[in-house]
């Protein structure tokens, strides 16, 4: 433990060639979902699920960084860490939650997880801070004390919300069993102080459609809609982030879907949970990896040979468009990682591939703006992280209107293609595309898509190169942005 805070505060961007560079890791070993993102101060505070002894998932801590713009972090000391008998087992320990302002004091909500002769318990707990910086645990912890009747063990992520001068918690839940057949819940709770909580109902029911526990739920408002999302485990279409945009009437407690979507068709988008930022906006953070790295599915991830495991997307503002479905796109504050900017307009390219750039430090933004009419090609191809025969391939067809995100060249760690459907607007296209050390999104149109995927090039694979298979084509506007790092070193 020691040693962990010492090596986060001697955190360096050379710790390995995996470490990303302007997406948050932990300083050492593992890391799972954001927590208790807040403007609290005049500071952005970030907790994370967290085990400062290894580079595996065992006894959650929250870990801790603060921020001024959500870019640019610096390490604190672990927040909270299982030291009660409600919250104190290996696997167990201070699992998700969330944190709100009340009267200049931040509370953090978080579930402790223990076992009791084997037994699994998950009660919702409070710990308060007067200056973000050290927490109290709520000497009458817990103040949920267990799910509602007949939900199973399976109760946790609460995320408070302050709506029409009332406090509301939305928590997950599950009838039956959430690693089998059971279905998926979200429950809400009402509360006039923060400590005292009355159970609502229930938010969104899966019903047999949408999982069998919903995990870190969210809900928000946006545009006079509220917006519900969860991660559910056993969605029947592997939907890792779900999202509903809807009305809700609080008082019974009765939710109204008008639309239901994915939110990142990517591999590694889970636990979003949202903020408003100093601004006002609403912004969305995730753990930018799945539970397909639990060894029970693929294993660990490669990352623990550098030490750590895990890390988060970048900041996303959330919107909605005019048909209310979701749009998530890199919050503007990115910006002030930009070292150099190259443009590019009307390009012409064709089967043999034209090298855009080559970055050592393989840490960039690339945008793309495409007019169908001048490309006379069905696909077009753009290749990052780079060398030779080895690549992660972002492939349009604009026949099918699919990019595929292709990584089976990428690494040699786990492969795999997703498919993203898409839409021209006036015969345009615009791309964005967010190349780190161990990661790639790409964002369509603004981010009316967004596909997120992990890769583990090795050290060479630094070039970006664009082509079409046959024929040609005319790329209206290509912007590369070199990015620096999020740490100070
Ligand atoms: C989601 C999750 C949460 C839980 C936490 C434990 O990734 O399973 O439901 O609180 O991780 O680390």
């Amino acid at each position: 433990m020691e040693q962990a805070l010492e090596r986060a505060l001697k955190r360096s961007e050379t710790e390995g060639k995996w470490r990303q560079r302007y997406h948050f890791t932990p300083p050492v070993s593992w890391m799972n979902d954001p927590n208790g993102l807040v403007y609290y101060k005049g500071l952005y505070h970030l907790f994370y699920q967290y085990n400062p002894k290894s580079c595996k998932w065992d006894s959650m801590h929250w870990g801790h960084a603060v921020s001024e713009d959500m870019i640019h972090w610096k390490d604190m000391p672990v927040a909270l860490k299982p030291d009660q008998e409600y919250d104190c087992h290996p696997e167990g320990g201070c699992f998700s939650g969330s944190a709100v302002e009340k009267d200049g004091v931040l509370f953090l909500f978080y579930t402790a997880t223990t076992q009791i002769d084997g037994v699994v318990h998950q009660t919702q707990c409070i710990a308060t801070s007067k200056d973000g910086m050290t927490f109290e645990k709520y000497p009458n912890n817990p103040v949920i004390k267990e799910p509602p009747q007949g939900f199973s063990n399976d109760f946790r992520d609460p995320k408070v919300f302050k709506h029409n001068g009332k406090w509301y918690m939305v928590v997950g839940g599950c009838i039956g069993s959430a690693t089998f057949d059971g279905d998926g819940r979200i429950c809400l709770y009402e509360s006039d102080d923060l400590y005292n909580w009355k159970y609502k109902g229930n938010v969104l029911e899966s019903n047999g459609k949408l999982g069998t526990m919903m995990e870190c739920p969210d809900m928000f408002e946006l545009n006079g809609k509220w917006v519900v999302t969860c991660s559910p485990m056993n969605h029947p279409d592997y939907n890792k982030s779900l999202y509903c945009v809807g009305t809700m009437d609080f008082e019974n407690c009765i939710y109204t879907i008008e639309k239901m979507g994915n939110m990142d068709v990517g591999f590694d988008y889970y636990a979003p949970q949202s903020f408003t930022d100093k601004e006002g906006n609403r912004v969305l953070i995730a753990w930018q990896n799945g539970w397909l790295w639990m060894p029970w599915c693929i294993d660990w991830g490669p990352t623990s040979l550098e030490n750590w495991r895990g890390c988060l997307s970048v900041p996303r503002k959330v919107q909605l468009d005019s048909e209310n479905n979701l749009c998530m796109y890199p919050v503007k504050e990115v910006e002030s990682l930009i070292s150099q900017i190259v443009t590019y307009t009307d390009m012409e390219i064709g089967e043999k591939a034209i090298k855009l750039y080559d970055d050592p430090n393989r840490s960039n933004r690339i945008i793309l703006k495409l007019d169908i009419t001048k490309i006379e090609s069905r696909n077009l191809e753009i290749c990052v992280l780079g060398k030779e025969s080895s690549y992660t391939a972002i492939q349009i067809d604009f026949l099918s209107k699919i990019i595929t995100l292709d990584k089976s060249y990428g690494d040699h760690y786990e492969g795999g293609r997703m498919n993203c459907p898409f839409e021209l607007h006036d015969n345009y296209l615009e791309l964005c595309i967010l190349v780190d050390h161990s990661s790639v999104e790409v964002y369509v149109n603004h981010g009316e898509k967004c596909i997120t995927t992990n890769v583990y090039p090795e050290e060479n694979q630094t070039e970006c190169w664009i082509r079409t298979p046959y024929k040609k084509a005319v790329v209206d506007y290509v912007q590369i942005d070199f990015l620096t790092s999020s740490w100070e070193v």
